[in-house]
């Protein structure tokens, strides 16, 4: 049984666009003072701080029993890292993860993601964070009126293969609007059944947030029932936007006003146009 998919009409996606860009300029603000030495936490509290300062609200906090009002996950964490006292040091890679709410005005969500370089990153760090970047890129690429959904996860796949990376599948992208989570889901890899069949609209709002893993793409939960690390715990790396189907293509509600400092603005993430996909890391 599928259940309806909304499309916006343009007060929602007015409202939409407001928490999409407050989560998108978020990360601007975790990228101005991320670096080695601070503790997961601090990032909790920038966050929120940042919603709140702004009369939005951090989605995640108290989401479904979530503690924390962002998801922080470091290294061979896939998704859903707590912010705690771990301590950022020079070589880690770390995805900050923003779900902005406005309550008291019309409760519409934002969600968007960066993977984060701590000091000077290994050659494993680097080709798993830009395999990731670059597949979030190549994803958006087929999104428009008329395209299916699977030809997201099938660009998104193809690439990963190529550059020998996994793509994860317990966890996709989603619908997101007046709901956290809300169909459609969205794959990263490819599918072949119904719903990857299903046809994008022009109006449909969803994410796209693929997680790459260096070895295999198997996650394994851990106790707290949040933390998803990789199964041979090897390096994961994730970004995330909110995307708007239109007649033409798509709008990017999460995209940012500058480049976000410590991922977006080093010499190897500079990935060129998307007709060359495998540009890196060919030299290496
Ligand atoms: N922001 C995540 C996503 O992209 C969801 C986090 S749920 C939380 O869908 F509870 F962990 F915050
Ligand atoms: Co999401
Ligand atoms: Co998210």
């Amino acid at each position: 049984m599928l259940k309806r998919i909304e499309t916006m009409n343009a007060a929602a996606l007015e409202r939409m666009r407001e928490s999409c860009s407050l989560a998108a300029e978020c990360l601007v603000m975790v990228g101005e003072r991320i670096r080695a030495g601070i503790t997961t936490d601090e990032i909790n509290t920038w966050v929120h701080e940042y919603c709140l300062e702004h009369d939005a609200l951090p989605a995640p906090l108290n989401y479904k029993g979530f503690p924390k009002s962002v998801c922080t996950s470091v290294n061979d964490c896939v998704c859903h890292g707590i912010p705690d006292g771990t301590v950022l040091k020079d070589g880690d890679i770390i995805n900050v993860d923003v779900t902005t709410i406005f309550p008291n005005t019309h409760g519409y969500y934002g969600d968007t993601s960066v993977t984060f370089y701590i000091g000077e990153p290994s050659e494993e760090a680097k080709l798993v964070t830009e395999v990731a970047r670059r597949g979030l890129e190549l994803g958006i690429a087929q999104v428009r009126h008329g395209a299916m959904i699977g030809d997201i996860g099938a660009a998104i796949h193809e690439y990963a293969d190529k550059m020998k990376c996994s793509v994860v599948r317990d966890y996709v992208g989603h619908g997101v609007g007046r709901e956290f989570h809300m169909p459609p889901q969205v794959p990263h890899y490819r599918a072949r059944d119904a719903a990857a069949r299903l046809k994008m609209k022009a109006g449909m709002v969803f994410t796209i947030e693929p997680m790459i893993n260096l070895g295999t793409y198997e996650t394994e939960l851990m106790k707290d029932r949040w933390t998803v690390l990789t199964a041979d715990r090897k390096l994961s790396a994730q970004f995330e936007h909110t995307v708007l189907v239109t007649r033409s293509g798509v709008e990017v509600l999460t995209a940012r006003s500058a480049l976000v400092k410590h991922s977006e603005d080093l010499p190897w993430s500079d990935l060129g146009p998307l007709s060359t996909p495998a540009a890196f890391p060919a030299s290496s």
